[in-house]
This record gives structure tokens, C-alpha cells and sequence, in this order.
């Protein structure tokens, strides 16, 4: 949706009360403000950008855009929802290469898809809401052990990703930047790549459900990050409320556990320990 002034004043309002407390006399009028909004029944519409071709943070099941990603961005807006904010949230599925765009020509409010941070993409990063790193994925059967190996080769990365900055880092690599994951990953195992670049969570599931291995040394280590347009702060405050509950909430460790946890064995006994009351 486009932010219109009236709809930051809202927001602000809504920001306003939500750190001032109810009662506080400064706050009145915005209460009345907010609660007009909520009562006119509407809601301040929030648009997010993915591409659904990046298990387990996206992918398509059928129709349906399914992944950790989408849980997350469900729970962050009902969270803000119960906590005095008005939203209304609507998925946008594009290809990963145009979500930045769509975010500075105000197509769309937020990207949330594996979102990892490069200096070069101008828009707002939110705090971090889980750990990633950039791996590079073979064929069970390659020969390739080490990133040095890896010089002369055909590397896929999907287009406009920090795995593609980092395969066109790899000296004398042959770089074939491809628009969709999936296509990447067909090209893999057709042995027409002989190496792609992804991060971690996504490697691991591959190597988890098929004939797959990831080399031991990562190229990057990363964090993922929900992003907005610069200079769209009232939404962006609002998002980083959202994930701290989030990253301090149950939810998150079983999310985590729904979506990566047979992808990883690590964070599976993590779980595990959460669950029984083992951990920390
Ligand atoms: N983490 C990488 C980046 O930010 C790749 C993300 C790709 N995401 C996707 N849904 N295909 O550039």
C-alpha cells in the first residue's frame, strides 16, 4: 500500500500510545484517533513481497505460499493486532529480483523472503529474526570438497541474491545467475551446475531430502531480515516490536522446529532440550 500522511499520523498515534500507556493524558487524543480507526473498521493494509521458490522460508504448497517466512509474517501482524495496531496483511508472490523494487516504487510494504544484508540494497533492515550463512550446494557424487575446487566451475545463484555477489567472488567461477530457485536447482541436479549458492536453512533441506552435500566452508555468515522502503520508519518500528515478542516467544522455537528442525540435527536437540526443559 502507499503511505499516505494521514495513514503515518495513524501509525504514529498508535506508536505514541502504545509507548505512553493508555491512561496518560498526553495520549487521549491519539487514543481516540486509533480507536476511530478500529472502530471505522479500517485497517492500515500492509502488502509483503516473496518468492516462493526457497524452502523452508517459502515455497508453494498447490496455490498456497507456505514456509516459515509466512508463519512468521502472520504472527508479527497479529501480534501488532492484540497490541493496539490495525493491519491488514496481504502476500504479494514475486520473483526475489524484483521484490526490492516493488518496495521503492510503494508496489509493496515489506519484503520478507530469506532476507540476508548486502550495504548495497537501499532499503530498511529490521532486526534479525534467525541465523543464516551463505553454502554452497553439489551433487552427493561431486568431486568438489573445498571452495578451491570450485575454480573454473558452473555456479548457479539465484538473480539478485547475495549468493550471487558471492559466486561472482569465487576466482575464475563460471556464474550463471537464474531467475527462479527451482530452475537453479533442476540445472543442479541435471549436473548442467555444478555447484549452487543458497543459504544454509535452504541447503540443508536439500541435502536433508536428496542426493545433495554442502561444502564445510561457508562463504558468508548471515543474518535474515524482514526489509521495508527507507524512510518508512513508522512501519518498520512496528515490525521490530513484533519480532522481539517474536524471538523471545514459544512460538518462535516451534515454528523453528515445524520448519527447519529435520533440516538440521543441531537445532532439532535445541528443540528438543526447549521442549523438555532442558535449555538454559
Ligand atoms: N538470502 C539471500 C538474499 O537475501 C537469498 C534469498 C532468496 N529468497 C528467496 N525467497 N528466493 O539475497
Amino acid at each position: 500500500m502507499k503511505f499516505t500522511k494521514s495513514v503515518s499520523a495513524v501509525l504514529s498515534c498508535v506508536m505514541a500510545l502504545s509507548l505512553t500507556g493508555c491512561g496518560s493524558s498526553s495520549a487521549a487524543s491519539s487514543s481516540s484517533t486509533a480507536a476511530a480507526d478500529k472502530a471505522s473498521g479500517k485497517p492500515v493494509e500492509v502488502i509483503i513481497g516473496t518468492s516462493p521458490d526457497y524452502p523452508p522460508y517459502e515455497s508453494l504448497d498447490n496455490e498456497d505460499m507456505v514456509g516459515f517466512d509466512i508463519d512468521m509474517g502472520n504472527w508479527l501482524f497479529d501480534y501488532l493486532n492484540k497490541n493496539g495496531y490495525n493491519y491488514k496483511v496481504t502476500w504479494s508472490q514475486m520473483s526475489f529480483d524484483t521484490i526490492i523494487s516493488a518496495i521503492q516504487a510503494d508496489q509493496v510494504d515489506l519484503g520478507i523472503s530469506g532476507f540476508t544484508y548486502d550495504k548495497d540494497r537501499k532499503v530498511l533492515f529490521s532486526d534479525p529474526y534467525f541465523d543464516s550463512a551463505e553454502v554452497v550446494l553439489v551433487n552427493k557424487n561431486s568431486d568438489i570438497t573445498t571452495k578451491d575446487d570450485l575454480k573454473g566451475k558452473k555456479i548457479g545463484a539465484q538473480l539478485g541474491t547475495t549468493g550471487e555477489t558471492c559466486a561472482n567472488d569465487i576466482e575464475g567461477a563460471q556464474v550463471q545467475a537464474i531467475e527462479d530457485m527451482g530452475v537453479a536447482m533442476a540445472s543442479l541436479k541435471a549436473n548442467s551446475l555444478d555447484a549452487v549458492i543458497m543459504d544454509e536453512p535452504v541447503a540443508k533441506q536439500y541435502a536433508a531430502t536428496g542426493d545433495y552435500k554442502i561444502l564445510d566452508e561457508k562463504l558468508l555468515e548471515e543474518e535474515n531480515y524482514v526489509i521495508a522502503k527507507e524512510g518508512n520508519i513508522e512501519l518498520m518500528d512496528a515490525v521490530n516490536k513484533a519480532i522481539k515478542a517474536f524471538n523471545d516467544s514459544d512460538d518462535k522455537e516451534k515454528m523453528v522446529e515445524k520448519w527447519f528442525a529435520n533440516t538440521d540435527s543441531s537445532s532439532t536437540a535445541e528443540a528438543t532440550a526447549a521442549a523438555t526443559g532442558d535449555a538454559q
